[in-house]
């Protein structure tokens, strides 16, 4: 069942770079064209309404974003969900009209009727556009202002080298297809209204830019994102350091003891069993993988190697208690020396055997050392890198190309 929920969550990952520009609905449906275009007839083309001429000059359209929540942050799919409100305002003037003959303050008018600009989402996967017909408030002197809302799942590269104390910029890219640079330009400032911080991911910051060098008038939203979990934590790291400090005090247990190489494979078992749902759980990229996976692939590999002594060195010392016991001239003689002398005596003349056992007990006397001492330097190296490693992920192709649109206008 696991694997193929990690399988539809492969396919509708493949789909999402598939359909990387997913139109926005153009806001108003005659906008751009008439209902049934008939380009022979020039007549029907010029009825269609066109954009405000602002002479030499582009049009300048001020946008104000309200982010009003941010729902849903997905590290597995790099997706984010959040929901923003559009304030559009530009100058039409051939929409004013004489205040004092008319004394109307402002009028309503269903965007079908006059020229609004159409936006897509570079980075969306869908929009979803709250109201199918808004409708624009327009001024005595010709000011339009729009107020769209919208519900948007983005694609977002995380960084995810820190997690679970990430910190993450995802852009929203708005762009005006139907027109090009030349005759449009967005002013764009954006604000944070996000009323709810009973989230993981929390909006630090909110920056919007106009994109330069582009065909197509553009903006972006900026939101950075910053984990604050704790969960994370708690169910990752917490029960990692237990299990490797419960395997360094395994190492105390006595080498003849039949309990240690079962508490150790006990250990090494259950380490297992977390380690594969913490793989599933992390997300994995091209560049900047989390250093948790790095941590918990070293830690498996120490658990490994204790347990490994340990069932080496046992292993050893069984053999010889078993070569003891078939060898049949030395039975009777050393169960009575061994009445007589206790088991610690020096004089007892099967040096051989004792010092075999001795030695393997230096041997893991020696190995406990050395394995607090790196158990002790893989902590200190993962702290030292998690505070000082960064990552840059590698720049994406499509980054230094001006972004022209799907076609050259
Ligand atoms: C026309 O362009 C000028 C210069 O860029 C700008 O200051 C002015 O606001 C523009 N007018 C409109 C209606 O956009
Ligand atoms: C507006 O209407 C008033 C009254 O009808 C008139 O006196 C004035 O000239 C008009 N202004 C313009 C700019 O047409």
């Amino acid at each position: 069942v696991m694997s193929l929920w990690i399988l539809l969550h492969l396919a509708f990952l493949g789909l999402s770079t598939i359909l990387p520009w997913v139109q926005g609905s153009s806001l108003c449906k005659s906008v751009t064209w008439p209902s049934s275009p008939n380009l022979n007839s020039p007549l029907e083309v010029q009825e269609t309404i066109q954009i405000p001429n602002n002479g030499s000059a582009p049009l300048l359209v001020n946008v104000q974003v309200f982010v009003s929540n941010v729902f849903n942050v997905d590290i597995l799919r790099y997706t984010v969900s959040s929901m923003l409100m559009l304030r559009l305002s530009w100058l039409d003037a051939r929409l004013a009209w004489n205040a004092s003959a008319h004394s109307r303050h402002a009028v309503t008018l269903p965007c079908e009727s006059l020229w609004t600009p159409g936006l897509s989402i570079r980075e969306a996967l869908w929009v979803d556009w709250k109201d199918q017909n808004p409708q624009a408030r327009v001024d005595p002197d010709g000011h339009v202002e729009l107020n769209l809302a919208l519900t948007t799942e983005t694609n977002c590269d995380f960084e995810l080298l820190h997690f679970p104390r990430d910190k993450s910029d995802c852009s929203l890219s708005f762009f005006a297809f139907s027109n090009t640079a030349v005759e449009l330009e967005f002013r764009a400032h954006a604000v944070n209204e996000i009323v709810s911080v009973k989230r993981e991911y929390v909006v630090g910051d909110l920056k919007t830019q106009v994109l330069p060098r582009q065909v197509v008038p553009c903006f972006q939203v900026t939101l950075s994102l910053k984990n604050t979990a704790l969960k994370s934590i708690i169910a990752l790291l917490v029960p990692g350091e237990a299990l490797l400090l419960a395997d360094v005090c395994g190492g105390l247990l006595p080498l003849q003891a039949t309990e240690r190489i079962a508490y150790k494979v006990t250990l090494l078992l259950g380490y297992l069993v977390f380690h594969s749902s913490l793989v599933q759980a992390l997300p994995s990229s091209s560049s900047c993988n989390p250093l948790l996976i790095y941590y918990f692939t070293v830690l498996l590999l120490l658990l490994f190697l204790s347990t490994t002594e340990t069932v080496l060195l046992a292993g050893l010392l069984a053999r010889d208690s078993v070569g003891d016991k078939i060898s049949p001239s030395a039975v009777p003689r050393r169960d009575q020396r061994k009445e007589n002398l206790g088991p610690n005596s020096e004089a007892d003349p099967r040096g051989g055997k004792r010092s075999r056992r001795s030695w393997a007990e230096a041997a893991d006397h020696a190995f406990f050392l050395v394995y607090v001492t790196s158990v002790v330097c893989s902590q200190l190296i993962f702290a030292g890198t998690w505070m000082w490693a960064t990552c840059k992920s590698d720049p994406a192709p499509g980054k230094a190309v001006p972004h022209g649109g799907p076609r050259r206008l």
